[in-house]
């Protein structure tokens, strides 16, 4: 059984729906851990409400990012974890972090990465006048929002959308496809080339 954490600063509906897809059989494996580096995170409850184990690093008592992340690892490590799933986590990640877990932390961005990487992406998308948005569930490496991408799902722009009627449709679609993503990694169905992510059947 692959033992996850979930990395998470906010309301934690991505983390709900890992749980969901966990309970329902979906997913074989387990959350040993939800971390947060916020104390008053909505995440956090959703994860007790569970009875998966919480903890709050809170960053106010490190120096540096790479003393932060060296506790993150610890907490991993303690927890025996294999896979890192970032769930609305605020946080850029660091070398420490990057090189312990390479190729075994994933992210959920509300883009069609390369375009809009980064905050408010939904908002940026709508501004811009795109007429088909979406999500991304990519590896996470040193460049922002800019791993190699396993799953990609588009949700078209209306006429009468507005940024957060359309950012309620994306995240439909990434309470999907996250959990999609995280089953081809834990049943060791997908391959890294280059930039590429290849699927096995
Ligand atoms: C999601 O839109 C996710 O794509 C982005 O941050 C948001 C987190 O939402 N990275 P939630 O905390 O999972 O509800």
């Amino acid at each position: 059984m692959v033992n996850i954490a979930v990395l998470v600063s906010g309301r934690g509906s991505n983390l709900q729906s890992i749980i969901d897809n966990i309970e329902k059989g979906y997913l074989k494996a387990r959350i040993a851990v939800v971390i947060s580096d916020v104390g008053s995170a909505y995440a956090l409850e959703r994860a007790r409400n569970h009875s998966i184990e919480t903890i709050f690093v809170d960053p106010k008592k490190f120096s540096s990012r790479e003393s932060y992340e060296e506790e993150v690892v610890k907490v991993l490590k303690d927890h025996d974890v294999q896979l890192v799933l970032l769930a609305g986590y605020m946080r850029i990640i660091g070398k420490t972090l990057l090189l312990k877990y390479k190729n075994q932390i994933l992210n959920i961005h509300p883009a069609l990465l390369p375009a809009f990487p980064g905050l408010h992406a939904q908002k940026q998308a709508f501004d811009h006048g795109v007429k088909v948005a979406g999500c991304t569930v990519h590896f996470v490496d040193d460049k922002l929002d800019g791993g190699p991408i396993i799953l990609q799902r588009c949700v078209e722009v209306k006429e009468n959308d507005t940024a957060e009627s359309l950012a309620n449709r994306i995240l439909e679609q990434e309470h999907k496809i996250y959990p999609e993503a995280v089953k081809l990694v834990i049943e060791n169905r997908l391959r890294i080339e280059g930039r590429k992510v290849k699927i096995i059947n």
